[in-house]
């Protein structure tokens, strides 16, 4: 039964999907075939040590991770693998759909989608590494969507293990209306196995994908994931979770953060709380605004896990 289900990828999302949030959602949910890194890229002295931390895999307990490297050619991308390319990995992400302007502009992330050469010189990485694989996730486009259709030779030709696509253009950042016809000519002549990517937050929606594009590889999804961490593992199972069992888990994912992050961050309850905080943009949507309000004013750690067992009370 499983088999005729759709793979779902967790989404890289800097400053959310990192190493305790990664191990424990496998632990207190899963349903997730792998997991991408937020992009780690080589910065004045090499790579941040903060990223290494997030990679290194004595932290890492997830079965399968890829990390995520953000470059604008196979050298610079080769000086990142040189950093992290011994700790094993097999598997990495080339990222050419961040949108951040500053990484654009400098013709990465998404920035690179409108000169298909640039994009052929970075993915000349795959030829410089036949021992390990690479996948890319982008956009349709910079400024239009017409430009992946434009990249296609090179990716085609281009030795990958498949291809993620925002289904959206760097313009519209994160907002707007993610164009399926546009992704849907691009995929049906993508040679590589192609993964959807855009918007999605529900089973329906999952089921709708699966019918609407049966030649999906699987979806990825980040800010669905992070609203209602179930999603996957009731979409493997194929039935919904009760109510007891989503927010007992979800107690468990969010003591494991405040834990975690109550260990390791030095600047105190404050910034304990902003981290703790940054969560709730999208965790349980759906929730009481009175409760998430109390939430997010929390003073301090007290009222803060008050105000978070009285919301998870409530739903
Ligand atoms: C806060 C934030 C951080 C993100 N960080 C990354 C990143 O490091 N690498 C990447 O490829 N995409 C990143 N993304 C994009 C997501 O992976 C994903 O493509 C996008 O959110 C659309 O999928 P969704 O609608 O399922 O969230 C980020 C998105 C957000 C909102």
């Amino acid at each position: 039964m499983t088999d005729e289900r759709l793979k779902i990828y967790m989404a890289p999302m800097q400053g959310y999907t990192d190493v305790p949030f990664r191990n424990s959602f496998e632990k207190r949910f899963g349903g997730v075939e792998a997991y991408y890194t937020p992009f780690v890229r080589w910065e004045r002295e090499g790579v941040r040590r903060k990223d290494m931390r997030d990679l290194n895999p004595e932290a890492n307990r997830v079965t399968r991770l890829v990390p995520q490297i953000m470059a604008g050619s196979a050298d610079e991308a080769d000086a990142v693998l040189g950093q992290i390319g011994g700790w094993g990995y097999k598997e990495f992400d080339l990222n050419m759909g961040c949108a951040f302007p500053v990484v654009a502009k400098k013709g990465k992330g998404c920035g690179i989608l409108p000169y298909p050469e640039r994009v052929e010189d970075l993915l000349r990485i795959a030829e410089r590494h036949p021992e390990l694989s690479f996948s890319v996730k982008m956009r349709l486009g910079y400024d239009d969507p017409s430009e992946c259709m434009a990249l296609l030779p090179v990716l085609n030709q281009a030795r990958l293990s498949g291809v993620v696509v925002h289904a959206r253009t760097g313009r519209q950042q994160y907002k707007g209306d993610c164009d399926r016809e546009a992704f849907a000519r691009f995929a049906r002549e993508c040679v590589h196995p192609v993964v959807y990517n855009g918007g999605v937050s529900t089973l329906d929606e999952l089921d709708a994908l699966r019918g609407e594009m049966p030649y999906l590889d699987g979806v990825m999804i980040g800010r669905g994931l992070l609203a209602s961490p179930w999603l996957a593992a009731e979409y493997r199972c194929g039935t919904g979770w009760d109510k007891e069992r989503r927010m007992s888990a979800l107690r468990g994912l969010h003591g494991d953060l405040l834990d975690h992050y109550a260990r390791t961050l030095e600047g105190g309850e404050k910034q304990l709380l902003t981290r703790m905080k940054t969560f709730w943009e999208y965790l349980c949507p759906d929730a009481d605004r009175k409760a998430r309000k109390k939430i997010l004013k929390a003073r301090n750690v007290p009222e803060y896990t008050q105000a978070v067992f009285r919301l998870l009370q409530e739903m």
